[in-house]
């Protein structure tokens, strides 16, 4: 195995850059712990590159990432890029990054966290035992297809197009029915079958799909519904795929009901480098006060070392840190809210994180040398 692994980290916008800098701070910290190399190469992408270098995903930056092991990105966005063309938006930078990666497949897993039940706006009975791992299809559908934009140049009329393929929903699948096999063998594909021919073609590629994976169970929710079961009986899910844009949705109100936004890690994987973010945006209004979560993509880091560097046990660690500095009490601002908890800024919250990192991991060590 090698033991030099390059990581392009595009920050981006608003918090962007606190929240990867505490992920990097992992990172090193298991480098240093395990002697692991890790080798970090910081590039603009979003607002700061369009005012940088002209362009949200300019070509030296998209290079860079194709040339890495892995890239860590922190968020793009703000208000006042909002008015920009389309292709000089922020957001574009990202999913030309995700497109040119080939990253199709992003997994954004969930877990309720006693330690902070009360984060939730569910009742601690219909959020507990949540563990939901949505598998959201991520180069395609409406964020893709074509045609798009205004209607024979009259802007008065706007099209988008929900598109897919056969192959594109087939290895999305694969991915998640593969996933379910390393958890409870459940998967739920969502859809809107009853009016969408694109969920009536996704539904019959899980259900081919499916024959192959007998061991792993498969039932069928429509969008809405599943949006519904999700606050009442979050704990009936396991595995959920489905398409770009009802992914997108549902992770985010997955997100709010384990707790925080903050919290949700994600991987982007299935192209030629694997791509990690935090779910969350750039929070503009609280970029720059160190107030942020950095957990999300502390979180995403564990998720690099698991699915890129093969570095389960690593991963673990982390994410048995973050569960314990979440235990011992301590919470960045959108977990506070007026209720009890040690408040930690971003900084501290990483550096937490870093001192039970680096103690398992030194455990671990002193445990098999004797
Ligand atoms: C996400 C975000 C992005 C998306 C935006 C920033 C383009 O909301 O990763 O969920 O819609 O995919
Ligand atoms: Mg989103």
């Amino acid at each position: 195995m090698p033991t030099k692994f390059r990581i392009a980290v595009v920050a981006g916008d608003g918090v962007g850059p606190e929240v990867t800098r505490e992920a990097m701070r992992i990172l090193s910290t298991v480098g240093e712990a395990t002697g692991i190399e890790f080798k970090f190469r910081e590039m603009p992408i979003g607002g700061i590159a369009v005012r940088e270098m002209g362009a949200p995903l300019p070509p030296a930056v998209l290079d860079e990432c194709l040339n890495s092991d892995a890239v860590l990105l922190g968020a793009v966005g703000a208000p006042e890029f909002d008015s920009l063309p389309r292709e000089k938006k922020p957001e574009t930078g990202l999913l030309a990054l995700r497109h040119a990666l080939g990253c199709f497949a992003n997994l954004r897993p969930a877990v309720f966290v006693p330690a902070i039940a009360d984060c939730s706006p569910l009742k601690p009975s219909i959020a507990a035992h949540t563990d939901v791992l949505i598998v959201r299809e991520l180069l395609g559908g409406l964020y893709f297809g074509e045609p798009r934009g205004s209607r024979n140049d009259d802007p008065t009329v706007c099209i988008n197009t929900m598109i897919y393929s056969e192959a594109e929903v087939e290895r999305v699948a694969r991915v998640a029915f593969d996933q379910a096999r390393l958890r409870s063998r459940k998967v739920t594909s969502v859809d809107k079958a009853n009016v969408l021919e694109t969920s009536a073609l996704w539904r019959r590629v899980v259900v081919r799909v499916a024959a192959e994976y007998p061991d792993v169970q498969l039932d069928h929710v429509l969008v809405d519904a599943c949006a519904m079961f999700l606050v009442t009986t979050p704990s009936r899910f396991d595995v959920i795929l489905t398409e770009n844009l009802f992914g997108d949705i549902l992770s985010d109100e997955m997100a709010a009901l384990t707790g925080s936004l903050g919290m949700l890690a994600s991987a982007s994987i299935g192209g030629t480098v694997d791509l990690y973010e935090p779910v969350h945006g750039s929070a503009p209004t609280i970029a720059g006060k160190n107030v942020a979560n950095p957990l999300g993509a502390i979180a995403s880091a564990a998720l690099m070392l698991r699915h890129t560097f093969k570095l389960e046990q690593e991963a673990r660690d982390i994410e048995l840190s973050i569960r314990a500095v979440l235990d011992a009490g301590y919470r960045t601002a959108d977990l506070q809210n007026g209720r009890p908890g040690k408040p930690v800024s971003t900084q501290e919250m990483g550096q937490l994180v870093e001192q039970r990192v680096a103690s398992l991991i030194d455990r671990r060590h002193a445990y098999h040398a004797v």
